[in-house]
Formats: C-alpha cells, structure tokens, sequence
C-alpha cells in the first residue's frame, strides 16, 4: 500500500485491507445508497461542495462517504463518539478511497474535539452532523466559517433537539435538514436498528441471558419502543418508565408493565437509557437498583446515566471509585453499602461501543436520506432554506421506502383512479 497523501489522523493505516472487505461487506446489504451512488456518479450534484461529516465512522458510514464523494464532494470525516471508529475503516477510507478522516476509537475528549476542529479546517459548505456537534463548534469559536456554509443535515433526534431549541432562539446561522425526522429514517434506524443494536451490544459485553430477565427501559421514544420490543422478542419481561403520559399508555398497551422508575428500580436486572435527556437515571435510583444489575446507555450522550454519583458511592477513605474491568466495556462498581453494579461502555451509547451499530441494511436508509439531503441543499432548493429546521420533503422518503422495497423483491399496490378520486372528494359519505 501507498502512504496516503492527505491529511488524516486514524490508528492504523495497515488495518485498512480489513475496512475495504468490512465496508464492502455492508454495501451489499445498502441497494439503495448503491443506486444512489451510480446516479451521484452520472451526475455529480455535490461538484464544488466541501463537506465536513461528523458521524460514527463505521463501514456503513464509509458507504456513504463514497457516495459523497462520488457525487463530486471533496469530504471530510471525523467521529461523532469518541468510541465508536471502526479503526480498520478508518484506515480504509484514508488509505484506499482518499477521504481524509480523523477518529480514533477510545480517543480522549481533548483529541475528540482537535479532530472535530481538523474536520472543519477546509472551510465546510455543507456539515453533516451526528448529534449536532459540528453545528455547535460552528456556533461557537469558528463562526468565521459560516459565511461559506450553505446548509447542513442532522442525523439524530438528540441533535435534531439541540439545533431545534437554537433555532427557536433565533440563533441558527444556517439552514438544517432533520434527517431524522424523514420517515424512512425514524421509523427504521431508531427502532428497529437501536432495537436489535442495543440488545447485540449488551449481549456481546455480558454474554447474559435475556430469556427471564427484568428489562427496564427508561424513555419510550423510537428507541425505547424498538428495544422493548425486541427484548420481549428475547423473553425478558419489560418495564418501561417515561415522564410523557401518551408514551406511556402507549408502553402499556403494547404490552410493557409501565412504572415510575424508583419503583422498577429494585426489581431491573438490566436497565437502558434511551431518553436523550441528562440522569434519567439519577443518583436517587442508583440507590435503589439491586445487587448485581446492569446498567447501560443507548441514547446518543453519555449523560443518561448520572456516573459522576456512581463514582461517588463507591469511593473509598481516598475519594477513588472502587471500579474495575471485568470484562471488555464491563465496570464493576462495588458500592460503599456492598451492592455491585455493572455498567457497561462507560455509560456511552453501547451499540456502538461494544457492538457494530445498526446493522448495514436499515443504515441503507438513513445514509440514502442523507445523500438525498445533501443533494438538495446543494441543488436550487438549497438557495432559497431559510435559517431554519427543515424536513426532508416527503417525496424522497417515498423514494426511498419505494426503491427498499424493490430491492427487497417486494411490490405493493397502487390505488385505482376511483379510490384516488374519492379520497379527494369531501362530497362522498356513506
Ligand atoms: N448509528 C447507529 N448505527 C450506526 C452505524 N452502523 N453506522 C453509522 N451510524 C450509526
């Protein structure tokens, strides 16, 4: 292999042969972003766009910064999660497909933030955001850059809330496009890929046994609902515990038990936060969880999980948490009153620490809206997004639903012209 030219900070550029046969082993499973790619290919709408990419640099990730790239964009990439590179893809995207990135798993938070920054070095006229963090640095001390941003895309509900409540306070410098919010990325990625993501992380670090097992959900979002709804597929018994009424009528009839959680914390074996908010598990329902419970992050901050109180109730005379590693992403906290609890990734998000993320098949489809939105912030559309928060319009979700189901062998119906007529017509009742 030949030294790279170009700028990058990964672990290890001789791992890159193992990321080129990881990202060409999640291609197959991505139709749609293939198609799209061949189309960028042809048509090369993001010629002349510089983009900066802070996203979970995974072989589903390098996918879509091919296809950004064969749309014309000269692409950057840094990591949204300071545990979540793939480094053998890392290296492949620098090595073998010329995209400069900057992630190195278990980097520390100054190295995080040195990387972000070296994203934003080439002056970005679009950021593609996982979590909002470009947007922020952006907002804060590089707003020098602005003036050249044309627009950026959010990949996540915990982003897509951040830039929200800065629009709200007419702060927004640039127009935003809520991935999230498409359909075919909500309906997919947070349920059905955190879903079975969440149980594959938690299964590769403890090995446990779900089958039996209590399973405390804390947040009933898209997340929540997707996690519970496999867990129940495992044969644990699920309580889910939210702070919205409708959700959690919703948990209780889709046939989750529904509690406060300082009631479901005694009886948990493995708790999950999915709720994007900071201690949802707090210190005063550390003290109730039993003896020997697991505990885990799904959601996209490690803030879910008030550890910093965690730390203070195993201290020891010499203020140090009594904390060790009993297996790969597994801390054992042997607490002060001589409970142990288990917590799992360092409180980060644990699909993605312990395990591989959402499989490369429901991917396909939040990284096909992506790519669609970044072509049409580029594209005419783009000149005229307001400083807002903007949705995908709903014509490329159906694109992108319709072309999955192709690809999947499977056709649906279409209306007939009596029943389109009727259901435009308010004349016609019983
Ligand atoms: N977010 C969740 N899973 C992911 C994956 N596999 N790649 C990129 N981002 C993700």
């Amino acid at each position: 292999m030949t030294a790279p030219q170009i700028e990058s900070d990964v672990a290890d550029l001789s791992l890159a042969p193992d990321g080129v046969k990881r990202t060409e082993w999640a291609e197959r499973e991505m139709p749609v972003l293939r198609l799209i790619r061949e189309q960028f290919r042809r048509d090369r709408p993001l010629e002349g766009q510089r983009l900066a990419a802070c996203l979970h640099v995974t072989s589903e990730t390098a996918n879509l910064a091919i296809t950004l790239k064969a749309g014309g964009a000269d692409v950057r990439l840094c990591a949204s999660n300071p545990l979540s590179t793939q480094d053998d893809v890392a290296a492949a995207l620098v090595a073998e497909y010329g995209i400069p990135v900057f992630a190195v798993k278990g980097e520390d938070t100054d190295t995080y933030y040195r990387h972000l920054n070296q994203a934003l070095d080439h002056r970005p006229t679009m950021t593609m955001d996982d979590g909002a963090d470009l947007v922020a640095a952006v907002h804060g001390n590089r707003t020098d850059l602005v003036a050249d941003i044309r627009g950026g895309t959010e990949e996540t509900t915990t982003g897509v809330i951040r830039l929200r409540s800065l629009a709200q306070q007419g702060k927004l410098l640039y127009p935003i496009i809520a991935v999230n919010d498409a359909d075919t990325k909500h309906l997919f990625d947070n349920r059905y890929g955190t879903g079975q993501s969440t149980l594959d992380g938690i299964t590769r670090a403890t090995n446990i046994l779900w089958a039996g097992k209590t399973v405390v959900i804390v947040g009933y979002g898209w997340c929540g609902r997707g996690v519970a709804l496999r867990a129940r597929g495992m044969g644990a018994q699920v309580v889910v515990c939210e702070i919205d009424p409708v959700r959690g009528l919703e948990a209780l009839m889709d046939g989750n038990r529904v509690m406060p959680l300082s009631e479901a914390a005694p009886i948990g074996d493995i708790f999950i936060t999915v709720t994007g908010d900071i201690h949802a598990i707090g210190r005063s329902h550390l003290e109730l969880i039993k003896d020997g419970a697991v505990v885990a992050n799904s959601g996209h901050f490690d803030v879910e999980i008030d550890i910093p109180a965690l730390q203070e109730m195993s201290a020891g005379e010499d203020r140090k948490p009594n904390v060790r590693s009993v297996r790969p992403f597994v801390e054992e906290y042997s607490l002060k009153d001589g409970r142990k609890l288990f917590l799992l990734g360092e409180g980060r998000l644990i699909n993605l620490a312990a395990a591989e993320g959402h499989p490369s098949a429901v991917m396909d489809l939040s990284f096909a809206d992506q790519a669609l939105a970044a072509r049409y912030l580029a594209g005419p559309d783009g000149d005229s997004l307001t400083k807002d928060v903007h949705i995908l319009p709903h014509e490329l979700d159906e694109d992108v639903a319709r072309l999955k189901l192709q690809s999947m062998g499977i056709s649906i119906d279409t209306p007939t012209a009596e029943q389109i007529a009727y259901l435009q017509s308010w004349e016609m009742g019983t």
